[in-house]
């Protein structure tokens, strides 16, 4: 039988939600418990709002930060991002063009760099680097609210295809141009030893991505958590993103509802709200029972900061046990 705690423990975790549901402090009190057992950990927060470094009271930025001992945390700035990546795909072409035609690359690439999905793209090849790399044993994902998410994951499948025929392109044009290069001599130009940095890059890429779909589709190495609050709007949002999540394979490992009101009150207007609760709650035992569901209590204090927030994911529950 699959626990919360399980899917809280793998290696790779993502937590999701709607927004404001609390993806934030429950991702960053995940990895502070994990770098407390002695897991080398890394907190990644995708989400453009960067409250990351709020909820730990720490700024952070692109580049992995230390914040507690085996704990380091990153904002991935999807601006930074699509600089450095649009940097490196022009070194790349500049590398292979023929300098009459950088002007005109250069206003495509201009072009590019404001077109809807350079963002996403570039934010997702850092994804799959941060992936790709060996030296951490947990990495915890704040992800931004659902539909980014989704557009995010699904992106490995859309462009190992994509990549998958541009390489096979550039290896015809490669074929074609090594027959040139023997009926007219180096004249002809080209790369003598006959290496092809763009195919190599290309390559690269479409190998990497098909790493990060192996790896996000292995529920031994991957889950994704929900956090949602037991309230109409949220509930119906995880459902959504649930079943499109099973679409795409990724392994969804539990929902955690979070801010479940305390059982005892003799305040009427916090009675009523409980009973709106009980309704909302039975709904989610019915739509995520396949799940394993824990429970977190609104407190009356912030949850921010280390000892804040392990306070909070130390009260983590699989039943309402409040309720009892
Ligand atoms: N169990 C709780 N009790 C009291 N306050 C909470 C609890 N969980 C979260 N909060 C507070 O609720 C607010 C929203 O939480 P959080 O920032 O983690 O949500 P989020 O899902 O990451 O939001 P966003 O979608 O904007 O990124 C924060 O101020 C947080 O401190
Ligand atoms: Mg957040």
């Amino acid at each position: 039988m699959p626990t919360l705690a399980g899917a809280l423990g793998r290696p790779i975790l993502l937590v999701g939600g709607k927004g404001g549901v609390g993806k934030t402090t429950v991702a960053a009190g995940v990895a502070l418990e994990a770098a407390a057992a002695g897991r080398r950990t890394l907190l990644v927060s995708t989400d453009p709002a960067h409250s990351a470094g709020d909820a730990l009271g720490v700024s952070l930025g692109p580049r992995p930060t230390q914040v507690e001992d085996r704990l380091w945390a990153l904002e991935l700035d999807p601006e930074s991002e699509t600089d450095r990546y649009m940097d490196e795909v022009r070194s790349r072409i500049e590398e292979a063009a023929p300098p009459r035609l950088m002007n005109e690359i250069e206003s495509q690439l201009e072009a590019a760099r404001g077109s809807p999905g350079a963002e996403e793209a570039a934010v997702f090849d850092r994804f799959t680097r941060i992936l790709d790399a060996a030296e951490y044993d947990r990495i915890v994902f704040d992800t931004a609210p659902s539909g980014h998410t989704l557009r995010l994951l699904s992106l490995p499948e859309a462009m190992t295809g994509w990549l998958d025929s541009l390489v096979s392109r550039r290896r015809k044009l490669g074929a074609l141009g090594k027959m040139w290069r023997n009926v007219a001599g180096e004249a002809a130009g080209g790369d003598a030893q006959g290496g092809d940095a763009v195919l190599e890059a290309l390559e690269e890429r479409r190998d990497r991505f098909k790493r990060s779909r192996s790896i996000l589709v292995d529920p031994q190495q991957t889950s994704f958590v929900f956090v949602t609050l037991a309230e109409r709007l949220p509930i119906l949002e995880t459902h959504r993103i649930m079943t499109a999540l099973a679409a795409h394979a990724i392994p969804v490992g539990g929902v955690i509802v979070n801010q479940v009101l305390p059982a005892e009150t003799s305040d009427p207007f916090l009675r009523r709200r409980r009973e709106m609760e009980a309704l909302h709650l039975a709904d989610i035992r019915n739509r995520f029972g396949d799940w394993p569901i824990g429970y977190l209590p609104l407190v009356d204090d912030d949850p921010v900061g280390a000892a804040g927030l392990t306070g909070l994911l130390g009260r983590l529950r699989p039943a309402q046990l409040e309720e009892a």
